[in-house]
């Protein structure tokens, strides 16, 4: 059962509970209704994968109370200040470099050295970021293919019985999606259309790029072929999957009990629950990254990962992850 949340402080303080327990609360925001996660609890943000039905991971925006809460958590350029200043609370999502000290979960952003971060315009989603205290990762609070929610009652129709509760906060006064720009190249580019138009983006920083910008073009050819993804998506050293044995120049990547020989493992989970390995899924790529070299280990094995799920969206992850490099 979906509980049905008002917009009382008591309803509110619910949620904030129900956030803190790594549960999922579908809020109203001005543009459409997020499927938000403590973004910091990566067990909840892969609750959102798992509610969603997505067969993959693909980057969430953070919400976030203030404009000086999110830049302590990527790095602003001018442009950014600017559009901050200008669109702020409101429809605009910049994508920046994530900070070193970022604690949001790496799953949120699908790995990315790159966050999608906003903050919203709207008095229910601003009163339950300022009680939680903590960003909310949410994509639109849809199944995956469906299309994005600006009621609660929509919400009900394609989640209801799959989250906890959703908060009526109302009609969505945009009701269609942020606007979504990458500031992290050299000139803006506009990754998405939305609730903030062109003009107006141009009016505050000059020229932004439209079509398709360079991470874009990495994204659709990744898409089309497995073997060609964003360098970041993958870890530096060769991948193998579904190995039953292991070499001995392999780091291993554990689902269950460790392969025989094991001198370097990251478990992803012992109990092999698919939430908890998805949610430890990119901290693990890049901790053997990272361990591997000083071992004298060259490549990572990964253990098979079932195909139900969200093993759908570890497999389709770790796939690309292990496709000859071009
Ligand atoms: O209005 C909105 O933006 C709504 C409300 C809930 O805030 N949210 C929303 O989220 O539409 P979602 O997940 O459905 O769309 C997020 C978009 C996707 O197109 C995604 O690819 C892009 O933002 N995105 C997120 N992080 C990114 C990143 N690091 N780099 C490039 N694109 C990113
Ligand atoms: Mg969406």
């Amino acid at each position: 059962m979906t509980s049905i949340l008002n917009r009382t402080d008591r309803d509110i303080d619910q949620a904030v509970q129900l956030l803190a327990d790594g549960k999922l609360v579908a809020f109203g925001t001005e543009t459409v209704y997020g499927l938000g996660a403590d973004a910091q609890n990566p067990t909840a943000v892969a609750a959102i994968f798992e509610a969603k039905g997505r067969p993959h991971f693909n980057p969430l925006i953070c919400h976030y109370e203030s404009t000086d809460a999110a830049f302590a958590h990527v790095t602003p350029n001018d442009a950014a200040l600017r559009l901050a200043d200008t669109f702020w609370p409101g429809p605009l999502t910049m994508v920046l470099p994530r900070r070193v000290s970022c604690p949001v979960a790496l799953l949120a952003g699908a790995g990315l050295e790159t966050l999608a971060v906003r903050v919203p315009a709207h008095p229910v989603a601003s009163r339950l970021l300022a009680a939680f205290g903590r960003p909310i990762a949410a994509p639109s609070a849809n199944r995956s293919g469906g299309m994005s929610p600006t009621s609660a009652a929509h919400v009900l129709a394609g989640l209801g019985g799959r989250i906890p509760a959703v908060i009526d906060s109302g009609p969505c006064r945009v009701g269609l999606e942020s606007t979504v720009i990458d500031l992290t190249g050299q000139v803006p580019f506009l990754l998405r259309p939305g609730g903030v138009n062109l003009e107006a983006l141009e009016a505050a920083i000059g020229r932004v790029q439209l079509g398709i910008s360079p991470i874009q073009a990495e994204q659709s050819r990744s898409l089309r072929s497995p073997g060609m993804l964003l360098s970041h998506y993958a870890p530096k050293l060769p991948l193998r999957i579904n190995a039953e044995t292991l070499d001995a120049d392999e780091a291993l990547l554990a689902f269950g009990p460790l392969l025989p020989g094991a001198q370097l493992a990251f478990q992803l989970s012992e109990r092999q629950n698919l939430n908890e390995a998805a949610a430890r899924l990119f901290e693990g790529l890049h901790w053997l990254d990272a361990q591997a070299p000083a071992r004298s280990l060259g490549r990572i094995a990964a253990m098979r990962i079932p195909e139900t799920g969200l093993g759908l969206a570890i497999n389709d992850r770790l796939t690309r992850g292990a496709a000859p490099r071009g």
